[in-house]
């Protein structure tokens, strides 16, 4: 892994080739999204791109990507695909402007403190044991939607853990349908398109009305009790700014969303490649299998337990950096301005990309091969070289909580069953802007 990736001394610009009349990149965008951004580095540091009406550019090397991320006032939460999200997280922690994140992000810190940790922990693997306990030796399932099952239950447990058992809050059904809403609204550029009533639209405000009439009642509930009950909504609640101002329940409810919406799908991706990955790579599934056999013994994987992980927690990187759930974000240019040496007029949509990133060969060798111990290394990455949760100021406030929860997953599933993806049928990813599978079956087998 480098520690350092040294920029240039100039940094190059061009327009990506292909644009057809009118439409500009927009089918080569829609057809084949991961493969056109991936391409784009072999054109300049920074490209641009025409969707429709609009210019976008998009930040290529990592250095660019760096400073992009590290002045989050020049380069503000906005652009095609924020604007989109935006509609749905409100003003939340993810997509609120640079002036309100700072007061947002400081209420909402403690939350995620160190200390949290352990108790969502031991609510994570509660929720794994729940979900995994139906499963049958020779059972088939359908991967994507049992890890999706999954986190939903951890993040609405974490979130609302006064509600005993959370998979039984409708939460579930409306999530599902924001989510893939959400995900196809953002990678349709073409403005308005999200407001013709068609049935999918009209599904996905039905499912926004759901949603906040269940987040009203139990924001309503909590206040009414008073109580701390060591989860995600107890903080919200009891958050106050220096002047002593909490948030109001229009506030709580952007942050519930924001936190379902940001943690769900996220980390069920990451745990769904995980195991195609795993099933693609017998050498490292049998050593996982032997850290697992060592450490857990057949029990379910602990808070405490994760020190002695070390090859989980490097299965989980890497597949991060194979398939960042979070792969493709925009920012908009807030004033004139100048990256790499490049005109960057106020207003412009400026895209960067993870996957792009964790897929170039300079800075990943065989980009392309799993391979969990390039992380064996003690070095941290250069910045702006691997970002699956971004970087500088607006970077994931759930990273360790969703590390935490793949870890736990993958540690407590993999050292009592081994899944092997359906013969015959390649895994592909969704056309959305999360990037997660599409629906594939695998068997499962006892261990
Ligand atoms: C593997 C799992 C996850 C991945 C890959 C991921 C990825 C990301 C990325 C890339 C960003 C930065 C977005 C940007 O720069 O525009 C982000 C922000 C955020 N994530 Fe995550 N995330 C994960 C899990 C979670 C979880 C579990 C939660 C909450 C329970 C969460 C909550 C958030 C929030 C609130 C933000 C906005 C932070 C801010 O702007 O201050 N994420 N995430």
């Amino acid at each position: 892994m480098p520690t350092h990736f040294f920029p240039p001394s100039r940094f190059t610009a061009a327009t990506a080739p292909g644009g057809l009349p009118l439409l500009g990149h927009v089918p080569a965008f829609i057809r084949r999204p991961f493969d056109f951004v991936a391409g784009l580095p072999a054109h300049g540091d920074l490209v641009r791109l025409r969707l429709g009406p609009l210019d976008a550019y998009v930040a290529c090397h990592p250095e660019l990507v760096r400073r992009l991320l590290t002045e989050d006032r020049t380069y503000d939460k906005g652009g095609i695909v924020l604007d989109k999200a935006r509609e749905v997280f409100g003003d939340g922690l993810a997509t609120c402007p640079a002036a309100a994140h700072r007061r947002q992000r400081r209420m909402l810190q403690p939350a995620f403190h160190r200390d949290r940790l352990p108790g969502y922990a031991a609510m994570m693997a509660e929720e794994i044991a729940g979900t995994t306990a139906p499963w049958h030796d020779g059972d088939t399932i359908d991967v994507p939607a049992a890890m999706y099952r999954l986190t939903t239950a951890v993040t609405a447990r974490c979130l609302f853990a006064a509600h005993e058992r959370a998979g039984s809050l409708p939460v579930h059904a409306s999530m599902d349908v924001i989510t893939r809403g959400v995900g196809r609204r953002v990678m349709m550029p073409l403005p308005g398109a999200d407001r013709i009533p068609t049935p999918g639209n009209r599904r996905f405000r039905r499912a926004q009305q759901d949603l906040k009439e269940i987040t009203t009642r139990l924001i309503a509930d909590y206040r009414a009790a008073g109580t701390d009950h060591r989860d995600l909504l107890s903080v919200l609640l009891s958050a106050e700014d220096e002047d002593g101002q909490g948030l109001t329940d229009a506030e709580i409810h952007d942050q519930v969303v924001t936190f379902l919406l940001a943690g769900m799908e996220t980390t069920a991706a990451t745990l769904s490649w995980a195991w195609t990955l795993l099933a693609a790579n017998p050498a490292v599934r049998d050593r996982l299998h032997a850290e697992l056999d060592t450490v857990l013994d057949g029990r379910p994987a602990r808070h405490q337990d994760l020190p002695a992980l070390p090859l989980t927690a490097r299965i989980v990187s890497e597949t991060l950096r194979l398939y960042p759930p979070v792969w493709i974000l925009s920012r908009t240019v807030t004033a004139d301005t100048r990256l790499g040496g490049h005109h960057l007029p106020a207003g412009a949509t400026i895209l960067f990309s993870p996957y792009l990133l964790h897929r170039r060969a300079d800075v990943f060798p065989c980009p392309d091969r799993f391979d969990p111990d390039r992380w064996l290394t003690t070095a941290r990455p250069a910045p702006g070289t691997y970002a699956p949760f971004g970087l500088g100021a607006r970077r994931c406030i759930g990273d360790t909580f969703g590390t935490t929860e793949a870890v736990l997953a993958i540690a407590t599933i993999a050292a009592r069953w081994t899944i092997t993806p359906t013969p015959g049928h390649r895994v592909r990813p969704t056309r959305s802007s999360s990037l997660s599978p599409r629906p594939f079956t695998a068997t499962l087998a006892r261990r």
